[in-house]
């Protein structure tokens, strides 16, 4: 059976971007495949996170990904510094990646750029580490949104280098995963990129109703179209990309041939669109609130999966070690 693994950062509360760049096939993918989705909670220290942020934030996403339907019995759900495995693998990938190509990474220029203050090598290796959190399970198939790509192609750089180094076929290159064979970018609702917590553009799931009201109405949008089928500006085409994702077929073509006919009116879309945001956000919501508060369950699940995960990873670490040259 393959495997698939995938995690993100416990940086706040999921979003729609994460549910459907990312989210959404953990919880397709489980039933199918040899799971591990974890919280990279390491990762998340490129940015000097305080302590109770990150504590709180890991408990967060710990519950939102059970609310949003994985199941512990079926996936492997751990907190990244529960598996200390992960860290031998990245001391070994650092030994071979090298400077020029990390710096090359367009997130690591982006960070650069961003927090100029903070240009840890934690970020620069931030690849590495990544790359060992895949191939610490050899993973087959990683469901990550597009904004991932190249993090991934490092990952399968460094998985081939391993193996031409060591001249031994040991890891398979790890995949990019998108379901419908379709790389997702859920749109911001401020007329530019993509959703983010970072953007401060977000609709998080556990928003309760007004607040998703209030974001939507405020969606940027232009004076309407002029000319039958022309085509829609970027601020208009995210208000229908939200659409698509979160309304039923019948509900996205009529506002679209409203759009078409020159007839649409962005108020009623909206509102719409926010009763449609919330009627899919709201039993999630719910099973987040009854979820969160119960740590005793939290920990169960987290320990559960680091047992699942440690297994696995222990017996990848075996095997380097034996090809690298070390005593077993
Ligand atoms: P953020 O951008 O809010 O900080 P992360 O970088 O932690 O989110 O992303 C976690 C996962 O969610 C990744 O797999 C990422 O590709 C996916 N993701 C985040 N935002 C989006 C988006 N707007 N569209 C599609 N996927 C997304
Ligand atoms: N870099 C990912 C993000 O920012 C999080 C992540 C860390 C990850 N390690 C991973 C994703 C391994 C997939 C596989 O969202």
């Amino acid at each position: 059976m393959e495997t698939v693994l995938s995690g993100i950062r416990p940086t706040g509360n999921l979003h729609l971007g994460n549910y459907f760049g990312a989210v959404k096939s953990f919880v397709k993918m489980q039933d199918e495949y040899n799971c591990y989705f974890f919280i990279a909670d390491w990762h998340s220290l490129t940015t000097h996170p305080k302590p109770e942020n990150i504590r709180q934030s890991t408990r967060t996403i710990l519950a939102e990904y059970l609310a949003c339907g994985i199941d512990p019995e079926k996936a492997a759900i751990y907190v990244q510094s529960d598996l200390k495995q992960v860290l031998e693998l990245y001391l070994y990938f650092n030994m071979n990646a090298y400077l020029g190509e990390l710096e090359r990474v367009t997130s690591f220029k982006e960070k650069v750029r961003k927090q100029p203050d903070n240009v840890n090598a934690g970020l620069l290796t931030y690849p590495t580490l990544m790359a060992a959190d895949i191939l610490i399970h050899r993973a087959d198939k990683v469901p990550v949104g597009k904004d991932q790509e190249q993090n991934m192609e490092m990952a399968r750089l460094f998985a081939r280098r391993f193996n031409r180094i060591y001249e031994v076929e040991y890891f398979k290159e790890p995949e990019s995963f998108h379901f419908n064979h379709k790389a997702v970018k859920v749109p911001g609702l401020d007329g530019s990129g993509k959703m983010g917590k970072s953007e401060g553009n977000a609709i998080y799931l556990v928003d309760d109703e007004k607040t998703i009201q209030k974001k939507v109405m405020r969606a940027v949008t232009d004076s309407g179209p002029t000319v039958p089928n022309q085509e829609k500006p970027d601020p208009i085409q995210n208000l229908f990309t939200l659409m698509e994702l979160v309304s039923t077929p019948d509900t996205y073509n009529y506002f679209n041939d409203k759009y078409n006919a020159c007839e649409i009116r962005y108020g009623d879309m909206k509102k719409q669109l926010a009763q449609d945001i919330n009627a899919f956000c709201a039993p999630i919501r719910e099973r987040i609130l009854a979820i969160q508060g119960d740590d005793d369950y939290l920990l169960k699940v987290a320990k559960l999966g680091a047992e699942k995960a440690e297994a696995s990873a222990e017996k990848t670490l075996r095997e380097v070690r034996q090809i690298i040259g070390f005593r077993v």
